[in-house]
């Protein structure tokens, strides 16, 4: 009873994904995140955290009106169409969320209004007049000195000039409170290579920031003044306090306590391109609202296909539905954090993925696991237990407690290959010790080389469970259940079968 009750009050693990916009199908590049952040939500489970992962679609601004009224279509119906496909792929992916957000939301709409209100009050957000450079897609303004050959750096596209009248965020005010923040807390801007250009940036002067618009009219409506709709990025980074319950103000006790059970967050996972957003404005007005700071803001690298930056147009727009249905779901999710370390850039292409499948997958992993229980089941009558084996038992736990390091520090890939390694030692053992031959003549030896590799893959089996839940389950349901089977047709399942090199799907 009391452990239960301790497990209430304590402050969540929450984990959130940006908010996709509706105006493109997911593609591997939005899965990546996705399936990073169920990655460590399910890790964190596992350590018996209270878990709470966030995801879901930013549908407002210029961009989704655009292109919503070229399909001549209501962008609220465009939206619905979109975001249930992102709702189904996340399904296809496995992904545990445990709160789905939509800026359409009538909750988060009335927070949204809520806070511009508020910041209207304190100071924070006044009126004037904004003349500059925008690019739809980003939904982003830009300084002159900023576009690469005139075009903005991210599309590379035209970008509009916009002269109209705006509210502005005193973002300014924040720039000498985010250099302490980012000081104080040098966890914060993550991985630590991207921190240093961050701080360049704000040490080098914030100018205040245009939070409305007057001619974008799918938006927040701002309530004091309805001619100006929300800026869609203000309206969207709030996202990550409405979901978990945020009130301006709250009304009850009880409402509040259930907000900071959740917020601050733990990690913010985002690419690279809004890394600004995160780290700069979002901060900032946490710091207007007097709310406590994200405690980590994680930007990974991006994904292109073939070469290309991932597009419709271009044809190399993969969907990672797609590749489930072709290549399984847990060789798609151990692929791509094995294939390049999370934080870096890469280049998607199916033959890497048939490759890995085949070496690390169906050789290394699964030929492991085959060997073993095959010649466990016909010459063991039980798997042995851990605190048989101290040696073993300490290096596992060696492990684990580096393992533990590298996801909490969302080093995925080093996290995987730690793994790894260790499975090629153990093949190569077996290679080396040829239990199959030494049953007859030493069969003492045979049985603890086959007793000791068990060991591990039991242990592997647990540590693999946030990339591969599939796998993961598959092992531990046959090493739960194992008896002795001399003589009897009983296989251990096959985990990953080989399969022929193709041509895409
Ligand atoms: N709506 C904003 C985010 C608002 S968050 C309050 C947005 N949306 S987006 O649909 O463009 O999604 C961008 C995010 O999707 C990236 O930050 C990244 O997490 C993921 N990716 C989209 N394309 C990607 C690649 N090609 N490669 C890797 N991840 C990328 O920006």
């Amino acid at each position: 009873m009391k452990a239960e009750q301790e497990k209430t009050n304590e402050k969540s693990f929450y984990i959130t994904t940006p908010l996709y916009y509706v105006n493109a199908e997911p593609h591997i590049g939005h899965a990546y995140t996705t399936l990073a952040a169920d990655i460590i939500a399910r890790y964190m489970k596992r350590q018996n955290k209270k878990v709470f992962l966030q995801t879901g679609t930013d549908e407002h601004g210029s961009n989704i009106e655009k292109t919503a009224a070229a399909k001549d279509i209501s962008p609220k119906n465009f939206a619905d169409l979109i975001c249930g496909k992102f709702i189904k792929a996340w399904q296809t992916l496995a992904i545990e969320y445990d709160y789905f957000i939509r800026t359409t939301d009538e909750n988060h709409e009335q927070q949204v209004q809520a806070v511009f209100e508020h910041l209207i009050k304190t100071g924070d957000i006044y009126p004037g007049k904004y003349e500059g450079l925008y690019c739809s897609s980003c939904e982003n303004f830009y300084e002159k000195e900023e576009l690469t050959d005139g075009l903005c750096p991210v599309h590379r596209k035209n970008v509009e000039t916009v002269k109209e009248d705006t509210y502005f965020f005193r973002l300014s005010k924040y720039e000498k409170p985010l250099l302490k923040y980012y000081a104080e807390n040098p966890s914060f801007l993550s991985p630590p290579k991207r921190a240093q250009e961050i701080i360049n940036f704000v040490k080098s002067g914030l100018k205040d920031i245009s939070v409305s618009r007057t001619k974008v009219s799918w938006g927040i409506p701002v309530r004091s003044n309805p001619g100006h709709t929300i800026y869609v990025w203000f309206d969207a980074l709030l996202n990550y306090i409405t979901g978990p319950g945020f009130r301006l103000p709250f009304k009850e006790l009880e409402q509040r306590k259930k907000f900071e059970e959740i917020w601050p967050a733990d990690i913010h996972l985002v690419g690279k391109e809004i890394y600004r957003f995160h780290v700069v404005i979002w901060p900032a007005m946490l710091m207007a609202l007097n709310l406590p700071l994200p405690k980590k803001v994680f930007a990974h690298g991006w994904w292109t296909a073939n070469g290309e930056k991932m597009s419709k147009s271009k044809g190399n727009f993969i969907n990672p539905s797609t590749v489930v249905e072709k290549y399984g779901l847990d060789p798609f999710r151990y692929f791509i954090f094995k294939e390049v370390p999370f934080g870096n850039d890469g280049d998607f292409s199916f033959e890497m993925l048939e490759k890995r499948y085949n070496s690390d997958l169906a050789n290394d992993l699964g030929n492991l696991f085959s060997r073993t229980m095959n010649l466990a089941l016909k010459n063991l009558e039980k798997l042995p237990a851990l605190e048989e084996h101290k040696e073993i038992e300490e290096r596992i736990l060696r492990t684990e407690s580096k393992l533990k390091q590298d996801m909490e520090n969302i080093r995925l890939t080093e996290y995987l290959n730690k793994i790894w390694k260790l499975i090629s030692e153990l093949n190569k053992k077996i290679d080396s010790e040829k239990p199959w031959e030494k049953i007859k003549t030493e069969p003492d030896k045979a049985k603890k080389t086959l007793s000791e590799i068990s060991l591990y893959l039991i242990r592997i089996a647990d540590w693999i469970y946030p990339f591969m839940p599939e796998t993961s389950e598959k092992m531990t349901n046959f090493t739960a259940t194992f008896k002795f089977q001399y003589g009897s047709k009983t296989k251990p399942p096959v985990l990953f079968p080989r399969m022929q090199c193709s041509k895409k799907p």
